[in-house]
């Protein structure tokens, strides 16, 4: 087979170790990979590079894509559709790998509806793909964003102060969620769980006089951009919080040992995948199993934040 392989969408820690993955994999089963540059921009232009065993060494443990990624909005029309499938076909691909999340495979299965065998790897920071339970990137962006609140604290509780750490995710709370439990956060705020500025505000209080040195709260940045939401604190309180916003430092940086292992499997039964006949389907893991999700059943869906993980910090925050 020849297999054409993309990144696309925000870059996720692990994207590297999953087209090491898939390349090696392939080239061990005598089929051959051509890589495509910036995602579905490289798609749709042609611009594509046979990609061999050296031209993955080393990538393993880095951040990032050597593909290169994009957002390509002109991808989300028929047109750039028709142009990409045009593209496979008259470079002979008999497959495509799409290494990415929500918007990326929903790109992937628009391809597969014109005919093309399409088998999707799920990675994204956010963790919000349906149908799986971990995706690339999001173990490395937890941890990112667990190191720099551990550091916030340290200085929070020198001056007892009140901080408000936005983090990443989209519209979704997984970031948010998963690194307050792991600092301990004294609060919370994520999209699918409504917040009350009057209880946030008594708590706050109640905290420092109950000999608390510090107050942090995590933020999804699809609740509201910490400013904002900390203006609105303010009118309802008069408390006045430090900002700090995490942004692209939690998309960066070496993967950690779980998406390294996610990237490797993952990469493996895609090719595996294509070469037993599957399409139109996504790599993900379920209960600790590598499984493979229907693009029809994923896309257009939004995972859902296990929200009584909001409760544990109720109950731990005391
Ligand atoms: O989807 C990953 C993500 O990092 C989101 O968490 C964030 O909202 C978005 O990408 C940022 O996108 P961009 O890199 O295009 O600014």
């Amino acid at each position: 087979m020849k297999i054409g392989l993309l990144t696309s969408g925000g870059d996720a820690p692990g994207m590297n170790a999953a087209i090491r993955s898939v390349v090696r994999t392939a080239i061990y089963h005598d089929h051959q990979v051509y890589g495509f540059k910036r995602g579905y921009l490289g798609l749709m232009n042609g611009e594509y590079l046979r990609m061999d065993s050296r031209r993955v060494g080393g990538i393993l443990s880095r951040g990032g894509t050597i593909l290169l990624t994009s957002r390509a909005p002109e991808f989300k029309l028929e047109e750039g559709v028709s142009k990409g499938v045009s593209v496979i076909r008259e470079a002979g691909l008999d497959a495509l790998i799409v290494i990415g999340g929500n918007g990326s495979q929903t790109g992937a299965y628009e391809i597969f509806k014109q005919g093309i065998p399409v088998i999707g790897i799920a990675s994204t920071i956010d963790n919000d793909l349906w149908g799986t339970d971990k995706t690339i990137g999001f173990d490395t962006a937890v941890n990112n964003a667990m190191d720099a609140v551990d550091k916030i604290r340290d200085t929070a509780t020198s001056h007892e102060r009140v901080f408000v750490v936005e983090v990443m995710g989209r519209d979704v709370g997984f970031i948010a969620m998963h690194c307050g439990v792991a600092v301990g956060a004294d609060e919370i705020i994520i999209p699918e769980i409504p917040y009350d500025l009057s209880k946030l505000s008594l708590k706050i209080k109640d905290a420092f006089m109950l000999g608390k040195k510090h107050f942090i709260i995590v933020l999804a940045e699809g609740v509201d951009k910490a400013p904002q939401f900390c203006q609105k604190l303010y009118e309802v309180s008069g408390i006045e919080p430090k900002i700090s916003t995490l942004g692209y430092l939690q998309r960066g940086g070496d993967p950690t040992y779980t998406d390294r292992f996610l990237a490797t499997t993952f990469g493996n039964y895609a090719v595996k995948a294509l070469m037993e006949g599957q399409s139109g389907k996504i790599v993900g893991i379920r209960h600790h199993q590598l499984t493979l999700i229907d693009m029809k059943d994923s896309v257009g869906k939004v995972k859902k934040v296990n929200t009584s993980l909001y409760d544990l910090t109720e109950i731990l925050s005391i």
